[in-house]
C-alpha cells in the first residue's frame, strides 16, 4: 500500500463528522430522513456520519461516473439509481467532494424533479476555487485548495480509497 503525507488526519476527520453529525440531527428533529451516499467515494464519510446521528434514517445509494484519472469528463451518466421514493421525504445528498460542482448540479436537478419535501447537501470536501456551478453545502467538511486528494473513499483510478486520512496524490 502507498503512504501520502497526510493533508486531514485521521482524527480531524472524526471531529469535524461529529460536528456535521450534531448539526444535522438538530436541523432534522422529528423529521423522517433518507439519506442518499453518492458512490462510491462518499462511503466512508456517510458510514461515519450516520454512525454518529441519533436521527433513524433510511438509506440508499446513486452512482454516476464524471472522471477519468484527475479529470473530469465534463459529462455526468447515471450508473445505478436509488430504490427508495423519495417524493415528500426530507433527502439529504452525502458527496465526497464538490470540485467544478458538475456532478452535484446534476444529481441535485435529478432529485429536485423527484419532488422531496426538502433537499439537504451533506459533502466531506469543497474545492471552491474551481467551481463553476454555483453550489449550495448545507453540511461541508472541509474546504481545500486544489489538490487532487485521495483516501478516506476519494480514489485516483480506483485506487486508495481504503486509507483513513486524506492524503494528496503525487505520482512519486
Ligand atoms: P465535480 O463534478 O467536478 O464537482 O467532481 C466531483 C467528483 O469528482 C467527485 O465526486 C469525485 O469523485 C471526483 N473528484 C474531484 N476532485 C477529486 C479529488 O481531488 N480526488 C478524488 N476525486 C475527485
Amino acid at each position: 500500500m502507498s503512504t501520502f503525507e497526510t493533508f486531514i488526519s485521521k482524527e480531524e476527520i472524526q471531529t469535524r463528522v461529529c460536528e456535521l453529525a450534531k448539526k444535522i440531527d438538530e436541523d432534522y428533529q422529528g423529521k423522517d430522513l433518507v439519506i442518499i451516499g453518492v458512490l462510491n467515494g462518499a462511503f466512508m464519510f456517510l458510514a461515519d456520519i450516520v454512525r454518529e446521528l441519533k436521527t433513524p434514517v433510511h438509506l440508499d445509494f446513486i452512482s454516476v461516473s464524471s472522471y477519468a484519472g484527475t479529470e473530469s469528463t465534463g459529462k455526468v451518466s447515471l450508473i445505478k439509481d436509488i430504490k427508495i421514493d423519495v417524493k415528500d421525504k426530507h433527502v439529504l445528498l452525502v458527496e465526497d467532494i464538490v470540485d467544478t460542482g458538475l456532478t452535484i448540479t446534476e444529481l441535485l436537478k435529478l432529485f429536485n424533479q423527484r419532488e422531496p419535501a426538502s433537499l439537504g447537501l451533506a459533502s466531506l470536501l469543497h474545492k471552491s476555487s474551481k467551481t463553476k456551478h454555483d453550489v449550495k453545502i448545507d453540511y461541508l467538511g472541509f474546504e481545500i485548495e486544489d489538490k487532487f486528494v485521495i483516501g478516506y473513499g476519494l480514489d485516483f483510478d480506483g485506487r486508495y480509497r481504503e486509507l483513513p486520512y486524506i492524503g494528496v496524490y503525487s505520482e512519486s
